[in-house]
């Protein structure tokens, strides 16, 4: 039934390339949302305890019916949340919640450098994934100054770093080091928030070309370049139109114009002021 390709994490575990997002949807709504993505072949949900919807998206999950070794759920600790303790009763209170008995991925939401706690942090996850109880562990929003502190006092390389990534904001440099380290780069906001992004006219000509929407094109973007991206929408049509990019491909030329929007221009916080 799913459409997405998986890509191998740094442990082995396959990962959907394509996921759904739920930032700012209402628990009440996520139900809904989350079972029209999996409906519509999405295998891979990106919610956060800061979303304040994991009951609304554990119930779309059980609702599928879904055998759970076919899905694939990213969770994240809350900032306030962080310390060794605190960690690991917040990941319970996370399960509780999703009515799960593991995640496949536990992210540390944001490394907050100004409270040094994101290393005694992970030591938790490093607990929570020797019981077995997340399948894979990593960040969110690191910058690769506070990766490598983090590889360097643990003992298990994050499979993934979750950041903010779209044509505006391509994260060069953050990628590179990924790659170097065996780190999997999945871009949030990957379409820009869907503000004025979808109207770029370089990114409007591509769509024209291959008939295919703007979404489509800055996504197929993302996979071609070998990202995991994960999209949030809560129109049915659109969640629909969003993992409908495995049946064509950018060119050269059209992965280059996108290539040159990039501006370093954040929608979200800088990591490094937190
Ligand atoms: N780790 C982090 O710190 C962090 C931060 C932010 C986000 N995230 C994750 O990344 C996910 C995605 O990021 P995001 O929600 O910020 O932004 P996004 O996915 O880039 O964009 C979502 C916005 O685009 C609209 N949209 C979706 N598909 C569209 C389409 N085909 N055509 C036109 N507009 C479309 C949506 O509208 P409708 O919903 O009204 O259809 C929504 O307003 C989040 O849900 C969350 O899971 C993580």
């Amino acid at each position: 039934m799913s459409k997405v390709p998986p890509i191998i994490l740094n442990n082995g575990i396959e990962m959907p390339q394509l996921g759904f997002g739920v930032w700012q949807v209402p628990d009440d709504e996520a139900e809904r949302a989350v079972a029209t993505a999996l409906e519509s072949g999405y295998r891979s949900i990106d919610t956060a305890a800061l979303y304040e919807n994991e009951v609304g998206t554990g119930k779309g999950i059980a609702a599928s019916g879904i055998d759970r070794d076919q899905l694939f759920v990213t969770t994240k600790l809350m900032s306030t949340d962080q310390g060794y303790d605190r960690a690991l009763r917040a990941f319970d209170a996370s399960l509780e919640r999703l009515g799960l008995d593991y995640v496949d991925l536990y992210l540390i939401h944001w490394p907050v450098p100004s409270e040094d706690r994101y290393i005694d942090t992970y030591k938790a996850f490093e607990k929570i994934h020797a019981d077995g109880r997340a399948k894979s562990i990593g960040v969110s929003n690191f910058l690769p100054e506070h990766l490598e502190r983090l590889i360097d006092a643990t003992s298990v390389i994050p499979a993934v770093n979750q950041i903010e990534l779209h044509p505006h904001l391509q994260q060069r440099a953050s990628r590179a080091y990924h790659a170097e380290q065996g780190i999997a780069t999945e871009g949030w906001s990957p379409l820009g928030q869907g503000k004025g992004l979808l109207e770029v006219p370089a990114i409007v000509a591509i769509a024209q070309k291959h008939g295919r929407s703007p979404a489509q094109i800055v996504l197929r973007w993302h996979i071609q370049l070998g990202n995991v991206a994960i999209p949030k929408s809560v129109t049915p049509a659109r969640i629909k139109e969003n993992i409908n990019v495995f049946d064509f491909e950018l060119d050269p030329e059209d992965m280059a114009a996108i290539s040159a929007l990039n501006e370093d221009r954040r929608l979200g916080p800088d990591p490094a002021e937190m």
